[in-house]
């Protein structure tokens, strides 16, 4: 029997339409003798769609005007199955029942373990981190910590939130100083370059906080690696293995390209690279020395475990090409195009890679149904009127 598919995507996201690019990119790999596809799209008023149409990038041309063959539905859970129901009109019916879920979602408010929650909160199975590793990997500041203190390379920077900075400014500003020219700022929690700047000299930094500001509460400020070198590496796995792919070198980007020059001067080419890549050239494997290919791999692995990843992620390094210092710039929890570029470079087919991320999400799943999750007794049965909250005040009394 196939196993029915949901594909999830969109979202309220600055993100949205990559995840669009990247989801049917997808849905076109899957292997259609296995899997009966479902596409579940988040629409940007975060409703959620479905419908055949969904599958032809023409949707999402004029969606708002015409949504011909779309229904409006809610993912839910009735006798120990998962379904889609429709939401408008009097009726709720099943449109389809649903296995399992391939979130191919970027950036805040989904990406960000939001999806995985939801998805975790009604039961059903699903591809991808869960919402600690998933949540780690969009807050630029906190992936920090973590990584910092578990002896991972990363850059010097520091943090702030916007009112701490509206408050007292010059004292973000000399901390700023202290951190040494040239920076890069950038707001915490988003993705796709938005709202970052190159800052060279002291006199263009109120500006560039300003504009991270108008993104985001949370604002990193880094020192900018020089003699600056782009790799990237793609880990499949989950807790229990990971694989790593070769590492590509993003090329020639002299300055940090806006979400514009990214993507909407590129709108009509269909990009098959990675997530805010799409414009740029890559080259596989990366001009980088064997050890140093080695020694990245190696820290890949060791981040994706250590934030707890599952399925395909892809992590961002920034390497100092004279002293060949590297720096983990950032982990991408789903990549765009799910990194399946850098899988095909050795040997694993796009259709393969799918197949292989939906059976970790399946043993995962397995596996942790046998945890205990909840107790079979329900306590709150015995209380009943004001006795009741007497009684909870001593179930509270109890818990230690
Ligand atoms: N510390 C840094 N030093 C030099 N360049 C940087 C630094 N941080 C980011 N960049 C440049 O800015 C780009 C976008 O930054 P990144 O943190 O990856 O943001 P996003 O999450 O939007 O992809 C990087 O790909 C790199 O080219
Ligand atoms: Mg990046």
């Amino acid at each position: 029997m196939k196993v029915k598919l949901g594909v999830m995507f969109g979202g309220e996201t600055v993100e949205h339409e990559v995840s669009i690019i990247s989801a049917l990119q997808a849905i076109q790999n899957l292997n259609k003798d296995k899997y009966d596809v479902i596409p579940i799209y988040i629409g940007k008023n975060k409703v959620l769609y479905t419908g055949d149409s969904l599958l032809e990038i023409d949707a999402y041309k004029s969606f708002e005007d015409n949504r011909k063959g779309v229904k409006e539905v809610s993912l839910c859970k009735k006798e120990g199955k998962y379904y889609l129901q429709n939401t408008t009109g009097l009726i709720r019916k099943d449109i389809t029942d649903v296995d399992v879920v391939l979130p191919i979602v970027h950036g805040n408010n989904v990406e960000d373990g939001t999806l995985a929650g939801f998805l975790d909160t009604i039961g059903i199975p699903y591809v991808g981190p869960h919402v600690l590793g998933a949540a780690l990997g969009q807050d630029k500041v906190v992936m920090k910590q973590v990584m910092g203190s578990s002896g991972i390379p990363i850059v010097d920077y520091i943090w702030f939130f916007d009112n701490e900075y509206l408050d007292d400014k010059n004292k973000v500003l000399k901390n700023v100083k202290s951190l040494g020219y040239p920076v890069v700022v950038k707001p915490a929690t988003l993705g796709s370059s938005v709202g970052i700047t190159f800052v060279k000299s002291e006199k263009d930094i109120e500006k560039a906080i300003d504009d991270a500001i108008s993104y985001d509460n949370k604002i990193v400020i880094e020192k900018a690696v020089d003699n600056l070198v782009e790799v990237n590496a793609s880990v499949l796995g989950n807790y229990e293995n990971q694989k790593v792919s070769p590492l590509e070198e993003v090329m020639g980007l002299d300055e940090i390209l806006s979400y514009s020059d990214k993507y909407l001067s590129n709108a009509k080419t269909k990009g098959t690279g990675s997530k805010g890549m799409a414009s740029t050239s890559r080259i596989i494997p990366a001009r980088i020395s064997k050890e140093l290919t080695k020694k990245i791999q190696d820290t890949s692995k060791e981040v994706f475990r250590l934030l707890n990843l599952s399925g395909v992620c892809r992590i961002d390094y920034l390497i100092d090409k004279k002293t060949e210092k590297y720096y983990v710039n950032e982990p991408n929890t789903i990549p765009g195009s799910l990194s399946f570029y850098l899988w095909r470079e050795s040997g694993v087919e796009y259709k393969d890679l799918l197949d292989e991320m939906i059976s970790i999400a399946i043993k995962e799943y397995k596996n942790k149904s046998k945890k205990t999750m909840s107790f079979e007794s329900n306590i709150l049965a015995g209380f009943s009127g004001s006795k009741g909250t007497k009684g909870l005040k001593g179930a509270k009394g109890t818990k230690n």
